[in-house]
This record gives C-alpha cells, sequence and structure tokens, in this order.
C-alpha cells in the first residue's frame, strides 16, 4: 500500500460522501440513475491507481463453509494494502462490519468491501433444496423464498448470493443436480427468473436486496459421467439450445453477475472462454454485470493444461472477459505486473473495476458501507415466524408422491405407526446440502415431530432400525418387532446430505447402505400391512425395488428447517400433494442419461413392440423410466378433457390458443400442475420428442371444473436452427395439455 496519511484518508472520505450523496434523489428514473452511477465510478476511478483497481479484482474468503482446497489466511492484511474488492465466507452484522471498517478506514480511498455468500436455499430459515422448490413449479413460491432468504442474508451483512444455479443437469451421478431446477429448459428459465426477483428485488438500493449471480456458466450440469468438474463436450446445438437459455434468462432478468464454471467446455475451460464470455454473455447478450470466478477457477487453468503457469492463467481469465478473481490470488499476484510489461491491456483492468464499483454503488454502499451490519435488525430478521410458517409451505408443496397404491396415504390420526429410519428424527441431514448457516440440529424439525403434531405419542412405534450408510443390521429386529405391533408403517430413508452437492458425485444412485434391506424385511414381516416410505435425498434415486416394496413413496428431497412440519402435513393431508418432478428417475444407472425431451433417433421403438430388434432400445429394459419428468400423484384424481385449439392453421404473426377442461374427479381438494407440450415435427435441426412450453398450477375443489387456456406465438416455438439462427420453421406441430411427459400426443396444428 502507498504510504497512507490523515490527509489522504481524509480526502478519500470526504470524495466518498460526495459519491455518495444524492442517490435516493436520483432513483426517480432507473436510466439516470444508472448514468449518474457510472458519473461516479468514473470520477473515483480517475482517483484510483492500477494497484488499487486490480485490489477491486480480488475476492477472498473467510473460515466459514470454505468449498476448496485453500484459504488463504492473510486477507486482513490485503484488505489492509487495498487489495480485496470482496470477502466470501464471511457473516453476522459484527463480522462483516469489522471487516468492512479495515476497507473504510484504513484504505486511501476507502472503497467499501462486497459481502458474498452461498444463499443458495435459505440463508438461516432454510428452505427445501432447489430441486425440491423446482418441483413445486410454484414462481411465486420460490420467489417468495429467495426474497425471505435475502432478507436474513442482508440482515448479517450480505450483498451478494452465489445462486441462483442455473445449470440444466441431466445426470443423477452428479451430486450439484440437486442444486439446480431439473432437466427442463423452459421451466428453468422460468424459475431461474423467480430466483433473481426474489433476491435482488425491486431496487437494489434496499438494504434487504442482494445480488444474485447466475452459475457455472456454462456447461457445468454436462459434466462427463457426472463426475464433478470434469469435462464437458457439446456442440453448439444443445449448448444454444439447452445449457445457455437459463443464463439468457437471468440476464433478461437483471441479474447483476455471473460466476464461471470449473469444467472446459470443447477444450477451453470456462474460466477463460471468450466465445462465451465476450462474444456470447457481453456482445451477444449485453450483460453489463460483472463476472467472478468460481473457486480458484484462474489457478485452475494450470492444471486443466491450458495456461502454463498462473501468470498465464492470469492473463487468460482477464482476456476473456472474467472480471474478478475467487481465491486464486491471481489477479493480486500478477495482474498489475502484466499490464506493466504491455502483456494485458489496461482497458481490460478498467472494465472490470468500473463493473465492480457499479455493483457497490449500486447497493448503496457508498451512501453508508455499513447499512447491512446492523446487529439490532439481524436479531430482529432471523427466524421470523412468518419466514418458518413460509419454508414449512415450501417444504409441503416440493413434496412429490410418487406412488400410492390404495390409498395408503393420507395417514390418519387413530391408526399406530411404525416410524422407522435412519432420517426419522433427523435434524441434520434435512437441511440438505449448502444449509448456509442454518442450524443443524438445533432448530430444525424433523419428521418424527413433525408427525407428534397430528398423533398423540403413544401411538408412535419409532426405531431407527439402521444407519443411512455401512451394512450394520443391528437395528434390524427392533424395526421388524415395531412395524409387527403398529398399523401402518412409515419409513423415512434416503441420503445423507452431503451425498450430494458440490465434489459429491455417485456411481451407484441407490439408497445407500442397509436401508432397502430392512424394507424388504418388513415387508416380509408384515406383508398385509401398508407400508410408506418417505424420503430424502439430493438426486433422483434408482428406487425399482423400493417401487416394488413400498405401498407409497413420498419424495420429499431435503426439506429443510421446517421439514418435519411440511412433510407431516402432506403425511396426514392437511397438504394434498402437488409437487411433480422436474428431473426424470431412471429405473436403473443405465439408462443414464434420460429425460423426457430426448430425440426420436432414426430407429425410435414401435409403441406397439417397444422390444423389436435394431430400434434404439435396449435388451434388458424398457426405455421408458421410472418416474417421468412432471409425474406426481395427488390425494384426489384429475380428468383431462375437451381439448381445444382456436385453428388448426396459424401464421407467423398470429397467436394460437390452446385449452382443456381438468376435473378434480376424486375425494380431496387439491392442486394440479397442467402442463402444455409441444413436438416441432420437423426441423432444419432435429427436435425433441417433446418440449414444454407453458404451465399452470391450479386448485381445484373436489368435483370442480375449471378450463385451462395457453397462448402460444411463434416466439414460444423458436429454437437454434442449423444456422444457429434463433428462429421458427413452418410445419406441423403436434400439441398436448397433460399432467405429466408420459402421453402419447392426439392434436396438432400447422404453422405457414
Ligand atoms: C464453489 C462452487 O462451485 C460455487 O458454486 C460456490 O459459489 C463457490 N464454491 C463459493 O462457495
Amino acid at each position: 500500500m502507498k504510504t497512507l496519511t490523515k490527509t489522504t484518508l481524509f480526502i478519500g472520505t470526504i470524495f466518498l460522501f460526495l459519491l455518495g450523496c444524492n442517490t435516493s434523489e436520483n432513483k426517480k428514473n432507473n436510466a439516470t440513475t444508472e448514468t449518474v452511477f457510472h458519473a461516479k465510478v468514473d470520477s473515483l476511478m480517475g482517483l484510483m491507481t492500477l494497484q488499487e483497481k486490480v485490489g477491486q479484482m480480488v475476492m477472498y474468503s473467510g473460515s466459514g463453509a470454505i468449498t476448496g482446497p485453500t484459504v488463504n489466511t492473510n486477507f486482513r492484511t490485503y484488505i489492509k494494502e487495498a487489495n480485496v474488492g470482496a470477502m466470501l465466507n464471511v457473516y453476522s452484522a459484527k463480522a462483516t462490519r469489522d471487516l468492512q471498517k479495515l476497507a473504510v478506514e484504513e484504505t486511501r480511498l476507502g472503497i467499501p468491501l462486497l459481502f458474498g455468500y452461498d444463499v443458495i436455499h435459505g440463508f438461516k430459515t432454510i428452505f427445501p433444496i432447489n430441486l425440491g422448490l423446482a418441483a413445486s413449479w410454484d414462481l411465486d413460491d420460490i420467489e417468495k423464498g429467495s426474497r425471505i432468504a435475502a432478507e436474513e442474508a442482508s440482515a448479517v451483512g450480505i450483498h451478494w448470493t452465489f445462486a441462483p444455479m442455473v445449470d440444466i443437469a441431466r445426470d443423477p451421478r452428479w451430486g450439484r443436480i440437486s442444486e439446480g431446477m431439473g432437466e427442463d429448459v423452459y421451466l428453468a428459465s422460468k424459475i431461474t427468473k423467480a430466483y433473481v426477483r426474489g433476491f435482488q428485488g425491486d431496487d437494489l438500493s434496499k438494504t434487504n436486496t442482494i445480488l444474485a449471480c447466475a452459475k457455472h456458466f456454462v456447461g457445468y450440469g454436462a459434466a462427463q459421467a457426472g463426475r464433478d468438474y470434469h469435462t464437458v463436450n457439446m456442440g453448439e446445438e444443445e449448448l444454444r439450445n439447452v445449457y445457455l437459455p437459463p443464463f439468457k434468462a437471468a440476464v433478461d432478468e437483471g441479474v447483476e453477475t455471473f460466476m464461471t464454471a470449473f469444467n472446459e467446455i470443447n477444450g477451453v475451460p470456462a474460466t477463460a472462454n471468450k466465445y462465451i464470455f465476450k462474444d456470447i454473455l457481453r456482445d451477444e447478450w449485453g450483460f453489463n454485470g460483472f463476472v467472478v470466478t468460481d473457486y480458484t477457477a484462474i489457478n485452475e487453468l494450470v492444471d486443466h493444461g491450458f495456461a502454463k503457469d498462473e501468470k498465464h492463467a492470469t492473463k487468460l481469465a482477464i482476456e476473456a472477459g472474467i472480471d474478478q478473481d475467487m481465491m486464486s490470488s491471481a489477479n493480486r499476484l500478477y495482474l498489475e505486473e502484466l499490464v506493466n510489461e504491455g502483456e494485458v491491456d489496461v482497458e481490460l483492468v478498467n472494465e472490470a473495476c468500473r463493473r465492480i464499483l457499479l455493483a457497490k454503488f449500486k447497493l448503496g454502499l457508498f451512501d453508508d458501507p455499513y447499512k447491512y451490519c446492523d446487529e439490532q435488525r439481524e436479531k430482529e430478521t432471523i427466524y421470523k415466524p412468518e419466514f418458518l410458517e413460509a419454508a414449512r409451505h415450501s417444504a409441503a408443496i416440493s413434496s412429490v408422491l410418487l406412488k400410492n397404491d390404495d390409498k395408503a396415504l393420507p395417514l390418519t390420526s387413530e391408526k399406530t405407526i411404525a416410524l422407522i429410519g435412519p432420517l426419522a428424527k433427523d435434524k441434520e441431514n434435512i437441511l440438505g446440502n449448502w444449509g448456509a448457516a442454518g442450524d443443524r440440529r438445533g432448530k430444525a424439525i424433523s419428521v418424527h415431530q413433525g408427525i407428534q403434531e397430528y398423533v398423540n405419542d403413544a401411538k408412535i412405534n419409532y426405531a431407527k432400525g439402521c444407519e443411512i450408510e455401512g451394512d450394520d443390521e443391528s437395528g434390524f429386529n427392533e424395526a421388524i418387532k415395531v412395524a409387527k405391533k403398529s398399523d401402518i408403517v412409515v419409513m423415512v430413508m434416503g441420503e445423507d446430505y452431503d451425498m450430494s452437492g458440490e465434489a459429491a458425485s455417485r456411481t451407484n444412485i441407490k439408497i445407500p447402505g442397509s436401508q432397502t434391506k430392512l424394507i424388504k424385511r418388513i415387508r416380509e414381516a408384515v406383508p398385509n400391512k401398508k407400508i410408506v416410505l418417505v424420503l430424502m435425498n439430493g438426486r433422483p434415486l434408482d428406487l425399482s425395488e423400493e417401487d416394488t416394496l413400498a405401498d407409497a413413496i413420498l419424495e420429499t428431497w431435503f426439506p429443510g428447517t421446517m421439514g418435519g412440519n411440511g412433510v407431516a402435513d402432506v403425511l396426514f393431508g392437511k397438504h394434498n400433494p402437488s409437487g411433480k418432478l422436474t428431473v426424470t428417475f431412471p429405473r436403473n444407472l443405465g439408462q443414464v442419461p434420460i429425460y423426457y425431451n430426448m430425440k426420436n433417433t432414426g430407429r425410435p421403438i414401435p409403441a406397439n413392440n417397444p422390444k423389436e430388434d435394431y430400434k434404439s432400445n435396449y435388451l434388458d429394459v424398457p426405455n421408458t423410466p421410472l418416474y417421468p419428468f412432471g409425474h406426481g400423484l395427488s390425494y384426489t384424481t384429475f380428468e383431462y378433457s375437451n381439448f381445444k385449439l382456436s385453428a388448426e392453421t396459424t401464421g407467423f404473426s398470429d397467436t394460437l390458443t390452446a385449452m382443456a377442461t381438468i376435473t378434480n374427479t376424486g375425494d380431496y381438494d387439491g392442486h394440479e400442475v397442467v402442463q402444455l407440450y409441444v413436438h416441432d415435427k420437423v426441423g432444419s435441426i432435429t427436435r425433441p420428442v417433446k418440449e414444454l412450453k407453458g404451465f399452470e398450477k391450479i386448485f381445484l375443489k373436489k368435483g370442480e371444473s375449471k378450463t385451462v387456456s395457453f397462448d402460444l406465438s411463434v416466439e414460444d416455438l423458436k429454437f437454434y436452427n442449423s444456422e444457429m439462427k434463433f428462429t421458427v420453421e413452418p410445419g406441423e406441430f403436434e400439441i398436448a395439455i397433460k399432467g405429466t411427459s408420459d402421453f402419447d400426443f392426439e392434436h396438432a396444428f400447422t404453422l405457414e
């Protein structure tokens, strides 16, 4: 750091005060505000040395929630040297204030730090994991959940979340499938927007809004063999039609930041990939927020075999359009030198620094760098009762009823329940991976506690039975005993929370340990009793065996802090299940990757003879999954009828309306996710056999009917064609309105 005198500090402080003034006045009009911010950034940059500018492009981690191999503990020194622009893994009003003070009071210009954190599915109040939230198909609820997460996170000093993760994922081996929205492009794009709205709110200068971050750009979900960080090879068609759209949706919704992916894509690591960052993100989409690397991703360019050393890696990253370095120390160590040597154009540093400062202005940190560090607010905000209530609701609406033979569910409070399984009393795994600051064990409500709200204790016969992992069977006898003396068996089983998430890929997607064996033993011991399997897991599992053993299966993912209550609400029918899968559950791992919107191939299987030789099928299992995308049962039944189209032929400037009547034909009131699918029969690039193009979640009282209609314009039918033009092509389209992706089309229209 240059010599720091009291006078320069004073000048800096006065200058920053002036910069901060008038911000509220200028909020009347976004464009004006933006222009004013730019002018302020320019004035500030006029005062900055090259080293100070580079400092803004550096992020270090504090000691919480570490996700990489290294932590550099010298961050306090670096902050005081104006060598740090942002910190991650530091939170609490007090801790962030302490560090902020170093930046504001002990550096020449006093530029405030940004505090980032992985607020993935809640901060203190933990919501269901993201794959679960997606299964609610409830955009308002997802937006509300991320608004709550932002409320809590901002109250502990956090300005920025590294979320949403918008990677399309179609491989259940990949542990990070739990953090995304599933396999579908349309749905993921809608959900992405809901998260961004929730985190960023309508005005970033408010103290309860935080920057969102679309990650990981791009292709991370397509890691070979589902192994984390692994290579990605992908043609332009798949990249543009499947993996890019949710990121584009984030840009359209005004997301402020992007994070690079760890993987290489077609031979070029994402963190040094000019094509995706410069050509697509900046030039094509006009993104003007800033880009942060993933954890130590610049250094990793050396291991990728793309950079000869870390200095070279630093040059490659900035030249690809990457603004901030998370944890590599690369920018801090080499960037100034690279500019001085003429190896890196100083304008690249200026641009990156400008974007980062702009975000700080938008947050109002120059008005008040401590505005997010209010201990009183922290106390009042965390775990507000209405947040917990919202989390309970999200847990209920995220649960998916995969099977329910002979109306095994809902439970009634009259019967005695054998409550068995390693997750029945669990208060730790229930938060799932990326539990942020959620209190594992302490605050979480277990399924056992949730059930206790409905049933008197004397009617619950509990036995753990076994652990999540390992082959110990010593608890089996006790479990069999409680099953024998109860009317119905509820088994709460699944994965450990850290069997999904980052660096948690599996080559076996069955329920781990001896759990399935225990279900089998109980089935044998009480052949005539109903067995309800309640699952917690972070990925689609191979449930082929459990499907033959249990009468009902309720997929609750990891349902969060209030999971036990939300799940019990579903088990006892207070909440009629309405979740639908957003990711396919295969029959076995050999079918992977399997997703509903696949291509037809030149040898599709005939409907009447799926095993026909020389067709695209398997010798040992059908092509169909165990539970398809869009599947999810209710305690009631819904009938779809009266499908109608406003026209059979439609023009390029027309809007086509498709409608159907949905009737609740069962015994309970309930919600249904009505789904619109289209199949573009012929394209200059082959089109998927089905594509989701709309959905609506409706509520129907028993006996009630509603007509649901969807408007389709050519915009909805566009795709990147053989010339990589985003366009629509004339021809025949099949269309359907259904409650699952598992159906055959019966209707069509022509676009001319
Ligand atoms: C690595 C993960 O890939 C990324 O998603 C996360 O935001 C960072 N670590 C920071 O924790």
